[in-house]
């Protein structure tokens, strides 16, 4: 039922996009987690050469930008988020004469760039800890981290009784007796961002990158960086007390971080494009989010609402209207996203029992549901989220896409403990789940042979059997497959983009979803069981077989009216 209408786009459009200053208002962007993508020289590990020989089909897929979780040198304590140095390629993965081969190659098939930057914390290996370690307390090399005397007799307890993200004590001991404040693994100690050399650096690395030609950026955790800390720290429990929307809370969201985003701002608008960035912030509310997104900051922030509802219509009809409205009201864009390297895929929440408003993190309701496989319903989840993806690709704003999502890739459950990488796993807490390595497993390009064609050695994350019916191999040029369902969509949206207006179309029905873009571009979804008749236009694609005017559950169509 999917009509294939991807064409590759004459070079006077690859020009015209290229150089647009608003292309980041609507753009479909595929997040590439490096390590795992493609492995160019068969040591097991995905490398930049590896992304570059890929993007023959990102083009074919359609994608206007991608953008890579950190490549930086790691030692992989946080899978590349515990960076040591930010203006380097890891030696893993490749050199900087890699990465300007592979922005090159981007540019020139009319795909943007963007690069993760990790500014909350470095690794425990970056040269600026490294001195702090060796200079004395209170020296100005340490002032560029946090560093605090312990309590008690002998400060042999820490600061404050904080947890890690993952787990574990927040504050960890150097040899003087002095602790460090990680809000993360003990290998990401947290900057002082009210040290000056601390933002003048940052600032040097935005211009690094921004003058080797990347387009934007995406910033890890960009709602933490600015911290209060009095001479005697609350306690946790005084911390959990707290109202984390008030601007006002210690360690998180602080009013006074978007002073830095609009110094960032202000090296971004040197460049022509302006460059762009994304800002990755787990805030509750919506109003928060916005100045995150505003055009004097950042321009654009993830919404992870969709990520965190069922596949609902009511739900999903409450989320698009606020989202819609609140960047309506801020001249942002919005954001779609319903996986990422940092949540259970799609695919697989959608075949696991609904939420029911319960939060989704990390592989937990993977878990909570029952354990591994049985309790999946493996087919229904791909056809909800092919469902739901092909509805958030109708909408207006940027769509984020994950690796894998476009081949229908379910959360590898299997992967034995001893072959798990995620701090979140060992570190239990929070988190105490599976963690997240089931959804960086490195991506089936073949359906058979050494790694699924990823490389020529077995992958650093073991890949299961099923790997093989999702390849890329066994879905090319298949009519009706995930990839197939992708490829059409991600083309017609490209013709179709225009505006960013969006009308409901009343459906009488809660559970069946319809709305109207500019130029007659119409999507419906059904969410329900029952068939319901489809309105007047010729379909353009949908994401299951239709029977007739007919549109079954857990079916969204496109039609041009
Ligand atoms: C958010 C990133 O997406 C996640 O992968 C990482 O562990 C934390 N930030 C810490 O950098
Ligand atoms: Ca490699």
């Amino acid at each position: 039922m999917s009509t294939d209408l991807t064409s590759s786009l004459p070079a006077g459009d690859v020009v015209d996009r290229m150089d647009d200053p608003d292309w980041w208002r609507q753009a479909a962007v595929y997040q590439i987690y490096p390590r795992s993508f493609a492995d160019a020289n068969g040591d097991g590990i995905g490398d930049l050469k590896g992304i570059t020989s890929k993007v023959p089909y990102l083009s074919a897929l359609g994608v206007d930008a991608v953008w890579l979780s950190p490549f930086y040198p790691s030692a992989l304590a946080d899978g590349g988020y515990d960076v040591d140095d930010y203006r380097e390629v890891d030696p893993k993965i490749g050199t900087l004469a890699d990465f300007d081969e592979m922005t090159a190659a981007l540019h020139a098939a009319g795909i943007k760039v963007i690069v993760d930057i990790v500014p909350n914390h470095s690794s425990d290996r970056h040269e600026w800890f490294k001195r702090a370690l060796a200079a004395p307390k209170g020296s100005p090399e340490r002032d560029r981290y946090i560093f605090r005397d312990g309590l008690g007799e002998n400060g042999d307890l820490p600061p404050s009784d904080w947890t890690a993200a993952f787990g574990g004590p927040a504050w960890s001991r150097v040899e003087d007796g002095q602790w460090y404040l990680h809000l993360f693994t003990p290998e990401q100690p947290d900057w002082n961002w009210d040290n000056p050399e601390v933002r003048a650096d940052f600032l040097k690395t935005l211009r690094f990158w921004s003058d080797r030609g990347v387009d934007g950026f995406r910033v890890d955790v960009a709602n933490l960086l600015v911290k209060d800390l009095p001479e005697v720290l609350p306690s946790k429990a005084e911390l959990d007390s707290m109202d984390r929307d008030s601007g006002d809370y210690p360690l998180a969201d602080r009013d006074e971080v978007h002073e830095i985003y609009a110094d960032w701002r202000r090296v971004f608008n040197e460049y022509d494009p302006p460059r762009t960035a994304v800002a990755e912030a787990w805030v509750d509310s919506p109003a928060r989010r916005a100045k995150y997104a505003s055009p004097e900051g950042l321009g654009q922030a993830f919404n992870f609402d969709l990520l965190q509802a069922d596949f609902s219509g009511p739900q999903f009809h409450r989320i698009i209207t606020e989202n819609l409205e609140q960047s309506r009201n801020t001249g942002s864009s919005s954001t779609w996203v319903f996986s990422n390297h940092d949540v259970t895929r799609h695919a697989t929440r959608y075949g696991l029992p609904p939420l029911n408003g319960r939060k989704v993190k990390q592989g937990v309701e993977w878990v909570a549901a029952g354990g591994p496989e049985d309790e999946l319903d493996r087919a229904g989840g791909v056809r909800r989220a092919r469902a739901a993806t092909l509805l958030m690709l109708a909408l207006p704003g940027s769509s984020y896409l994950y690796q894998g999502e476009e081949l229908g890739l379910h959360e590898v459950a299997a992967i034995p403990a001893d072959r798990r990488q995620d701090p979140s796993f060992f570190r239990g807490a929070e988190y105490d789940g599976l963690g997240r390595d089931g959804c960086r497993v490195p991506i089936p390009w073949t359906s058979s042979g050494t790694s699924f064609g990823f490389g020529d050695s077995d992958a650093h994350l073991p890949q299961p059997e099923w790997f093989a019916d999702h390849s890329e191999q066994s879905q090319d040029g298949a009519a009706g497959s995930t990839l197939e369902l992708y490829r059409a969509a991600l083309g017609l949206r490209r013709e179709l983009q225009a505006g960013e207006s969006l009308e409901w179309i009343e459906t009488g029905r809660e559970d069946v979803l319809a709305f109207r873009r500019p130029n007659g571009w119409v999507s419906i979804t059904n969410f329900g069981g029952d068939d319901v008749e489809l309105p007047d236009g010729d379909v353009l694609v949908a994401s299951a077989e239709l029977d007739g005017r007919s549109l079954p559950g857990a079916t969204t169509a496109w039609l041009k009216q």
